[in-house]
């Protein structure tokens, strides 16, 4: 492979990791439609696993517990999880911007790249959700939730 092909794939691969998004509204329409439909939690969780990028880096899994995509793994090198980051993300959100290290810059930035501030609020202080968060969290698809439910389907349905 010659140097600017090398380059381009590489621009490619990051441009791609910019997790693509129903909009809130979709993704509340699509929910309400579905609950209304008599749809189990494991096929609302499905819906989440597929749409909101959690399928980029897991794969559905088994026994309660995600896989991993090769993207995932290769991610996971440079960033410890979700769990972890989103107990970074707990601490960085205490503090204020401008006071952040270069490190919790990076993962502020991560969690933001990885589409976590889909549903995962920063408010200055502390964590929160936004609308479309609320929503899962009263439906209880949190992604714990999620990944207990799409990791516990019968294969048919995988
Ligand atoms: C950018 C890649 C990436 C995305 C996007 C992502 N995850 Fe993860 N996730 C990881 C990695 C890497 C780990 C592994 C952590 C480890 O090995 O401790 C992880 C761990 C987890 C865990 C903890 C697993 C366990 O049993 O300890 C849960 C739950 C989880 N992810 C759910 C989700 C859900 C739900 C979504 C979508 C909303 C999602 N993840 C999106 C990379 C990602
Ligand atoms: C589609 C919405 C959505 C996306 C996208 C999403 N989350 Fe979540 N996540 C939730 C909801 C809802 C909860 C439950 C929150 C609660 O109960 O307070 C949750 C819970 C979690 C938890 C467990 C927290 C706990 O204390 O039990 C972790 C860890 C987490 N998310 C990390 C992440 C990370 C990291 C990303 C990005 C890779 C991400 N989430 C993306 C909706 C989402």
């Amino acid at each position: 492979m010659n140097r600017t092909l090398r380059v381009l794939v590489g621009l490619m691969g990051s441009l791609t990791l910019v997790v693509a998004q129903p909009s809130a509204q979709t993704t509340s329409t699509t929910l309400d439609r579905m609950t209304a439909d008599g749809k189990s939690s494991q096929e609302l969780a499905r819906y989440v696993f597929d749409s909101h990028g959690c399928k980029s880096c897991h794969t559905v899994g088994a026994n309660g517990k995600l896989g991993f995509t090769e993207r995932g793994k290769q991610i996971g090198k440079g960033f410890e999880g979700c769990i972890s980051l989103l107990t970074a993300m707990n601490l960085i959100a205490q503090v204020p911007e401008g006071q952040r290290t270069a490190t919790q810059k990076q993962k502020a930035a991560r969690f933001e790249e990885f589409g976590c501030t889909f549903c995962h609020r920063i408010t200055p202080g502390k964590m929160a959700l936004t609308e479309v968060g609320t929503k899962l969290t009263h439906l209880h698809l949190g992604c714990v939730d999620v990944e207990k439910l799409v990791a516990s389907q019968p294969p048919a349905h995988r």
